[in-house]
């Protein structure tokens, strides 16, 4: 049986619990990090610690513990789980206030602190690395402040089962006619030389492995354009892809039934998931 850490303890995955008034359960109050273990070891650890300082900061929200605390747990439970492939979830909510009541508790309120892991052996290798995936596209009916790593989560799973519906593995967000980004990736296209992927702001969430795979590319003196495209100019793209801790960079061949280039997984794409999991294996922590 797994185990899991709630507020300070680690404990069986069937004995954690957390109030039924509990602001993230009643409110979506919470933040949230995925990071990715490869090897035993945290990839990219700092930049996900850093966007967790930055989501508590813009909702006001205290900052549970010190970042090597953080680090301290992530580590205790990839020991005591014997992950070798997978990823941490850290949920931080705003706590429970004893009742439900729309303004924020008051400061002494703690908040309420979950990790647990996610063992997925073998995650390097995924088998959709070769054959690409599927995407439709949907409209972006979420809130204003993407850029938030908030556990409200409900439109992008309605959005994830829209594409299971019609036979695809997920869906991208159109705003105002342009991709904002996927369900739960950032998204990315690919024309000659040049990789175009939105510019960040308040539409999408700022990628962790965004931010490392714009390094990379640049590195391997590929162009890269951050400004929004259509769905249009995906159809007629060389290559397209997603970036996630989850997925890494991951092609996609289609897209609202269009095939993207060959209709295969394209050589940027395969370069740069290549690239990618070899250096973050070196910097893991
Ligand atoms: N999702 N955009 C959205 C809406 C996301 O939910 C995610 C991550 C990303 C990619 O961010 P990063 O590279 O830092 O993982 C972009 C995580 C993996 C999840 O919800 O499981």
């Amino acid at each position: 049986m797994r185990t899991v850490y709630v507020n300070g303890s680690y404990l069986p995955e069937t004995e954690a619990t957390v109030s039924i008034f509990d602001r993230g359960f009643l409110m979506s109050d919470g933040v949230y990090e995925v990071t990715s273990v490869l090897d035993g070891k945290l990839i990219d650890f700092d930049g996900h610690a850093v966007r967790l300082q930055r989501s508590l900061d813009e909702l006001q929200m205290k900052h549970p513990s010190s970042k090597d605390d953080l680090l301290e747990v992530h580590r205790e439970l990839i020991r005591r789980n014997e992950i070798t492939d997978g990823m941490i979830y850290l949920q931080v909510t705003r706590g429970n206030p004893g009742d439900r009541d729309f303004a924020f508790p008051p400061e002494e309120t703690a908040p309420t602190v979950v990790l647990f892991t996610q063992s997925k052996p073998g995650m390097a290798d995924s088998p959709m690395a070769q054959t690409g995936m599927k995407i439709i596209s949907i409209e972006d009916q979420r809130w204003g402040r993407r850029d938030i790593k908030t556990v409200q989560l409900l439109y992008p799973s309605m959005g994830k089962m829209m594409a299971k519906a019609a036979g695809a593995d997920d869906a991208w967000m159109v705003e105002d006619g342009h991709v904002t980004e996927g369900t739960s990736n950032n998204a990315y296209i690919v024309k000659g030389n040049t990789i175009v992927t939105r510019h960040l702001g308040h539409e999408i969430l700022h990628g962790i492995t965004r931010a490392a795979v714009l390094r990379f590319a640049r590195e391997a003196q590929m162009k890269v354009e951050e400004r929004s495209f259509t769905i249009a100019e995906a159809q007629e793209a060389d290559e397209a892809f997603i970036t996630s801790a989850s997925t890494f960079v991951m092609p996609v061949v289609e897209i609202d039934g269009e095939a993207v280039g060959e209709g295969t997984p394209g050589p940027v794409a395969k370069r740069l998931r290549e690239i990618y999991i070899d250096e973050s294996r070196k910097a893991a922590v």
